[in-house]
């Protein structure tokens, strides 16, 4: 905890995550390294986008986080949440934090949900487990109203999942999420199922959710054109780094990054018609084993210098590159 001019100790931010490294097992015992010195912070009330393309290191930031990073992952650095320590946790210290403090909508709507249980039994779930209601009926009863929030009606709480459709399933996963009342919820791709019309009104719902529940939300997304306007601030990620940082109409406005630019370029445009050109980006996220020392972005960055390949730029808070100054 830091002092402020007051002299009085400041309080830490809800989620802090410092110089956070993971390596994964490789073949033929190799280590991977995945995750390669992130940091991040989201405070109450705020929305943080994480932003990459496929194979970014954005779900292993979130894995990590959860303390439920594959077998055999290697995990270094530091993250908080309101400044209790998680990596250090085992599994009885997780105890009343997962799923309470901190909760998690997954990607896969339909692998996270269990098709043999009602939705309504699976929303009072964790509202039982972390003794939040006196009973079985006013359990069903929070659960019943979480449900009627994120928009399913009594009888879409009472179907199992498969009689629901995507959008619906995403949004009884949401209420899932969140029967516990946590602090922070990290949704990790939530829309990427979802046809365009249902992935601005989940991402919606999830703004209004954060504002009446004041907690954070780490949004993950590959799409910074959709997620761009609706959160506070975006991170960058690229190799398993935070390439640029900073406030979301700023990032925006004046995209500073090789990467960002690269990302912003190559979104469709709003009027644009069939015809528009797009400026996809060149190539894939390398593989991690591709991956080399120097900056994760230079086999495919327009800037490139001998340097970039050998070097990596170390990350300043708002950028990391040798080429653009902060
Ligand atoms: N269990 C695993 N074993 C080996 N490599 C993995 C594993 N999980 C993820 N990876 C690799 O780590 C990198 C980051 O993955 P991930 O965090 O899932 O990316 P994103 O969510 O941004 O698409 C990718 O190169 C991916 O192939
Ligand atoms: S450090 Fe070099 S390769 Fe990386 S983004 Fe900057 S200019 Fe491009
Ligand atoms: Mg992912």
């Amino acid at each position: 905890m830091s002092a402020t001019a007051t002299g009085r100790a400041a309080a830490p931010p809800l989620l802090e995550v410092r110089d956070l490294q993971v390596w994964l097992p490789g073949r033929g015992g190799a280590r991977l390294h995945a995750l390669r010195g992130l940091d991040l912070t989201v405070e109450r009330g705020e929305r943080l986008a994480l932003i990459g393309e496929s194979g970014s290191g954005k779900t292993l930031t979130a894995l990590a986080i959860m303390g439920l990073l594959p077998e055999g992952a290697e995990v270094r650095g530091h993250v908080a949440l309101d400044g209790r320590a998680l990596l250090t946790l085992d599994e009885d210290g997780w105890c009343g934090l997962r799923g309470r403090r901190v909760a998690m909508v997954f990607q896969e709507p339909l692998t996270a949900l269990n098709p043999l249980q009602r939705v309504v039994a699976q929303v009072m779930e964790p509202i039982r487990l972390h003794g939040l209601a006196p009973d079985r009926d006013a359990a069903r009863a929070r659960a019943m109203a979480l449900l009627d929030r994120v928009g399913l009606d009594e009888r879409q709480a009472s179907a199992y999942p498969h009689e629901l459709s995507g959008g619906q399933r995403q949004r009884a996963l949401i209420a899932m999420a969140l029967a516990a009342a946590p602090d922070l919820l990290i949704a990790d791709e939530p829309t990427t199922a979802l046809d365009a019309r249902l992935r601005v009104q989940v991402l919606d719902l999830l703004r209004e959710l954060v504002a009446e529940r004041g907690m954070g939300l780490l949004l993950i997304s590959h799409d910074l054109a959709l997620t761009a306007r609706r959160v506070d601030r975006i991170a960058i990620l690229y190799g398993g780094r935070v390439m640029e940082q900073g406030a979301a109409s700023a990032l925006l406005d004046h995209p500073r990054h090789p990467y960002t630019q690269a990302l912003w370029a190559a979104r469709p445009r709003l009027g644009g018609g069939r015809d528009q050109t797009l400026h996809p980006l060149r190539g894939n996220v390398p593989a991690l084993a591709q991956l080399g020392d120097g900056c994760p972005f230079s086999s495919r960055c327009p800037l490139a210098t001998a340097r970039c390949a050998v070097d990596p730029p170390s990350f300043d808070g708002r950028l990391a590159c040798w080429e653009v100054a902060s």
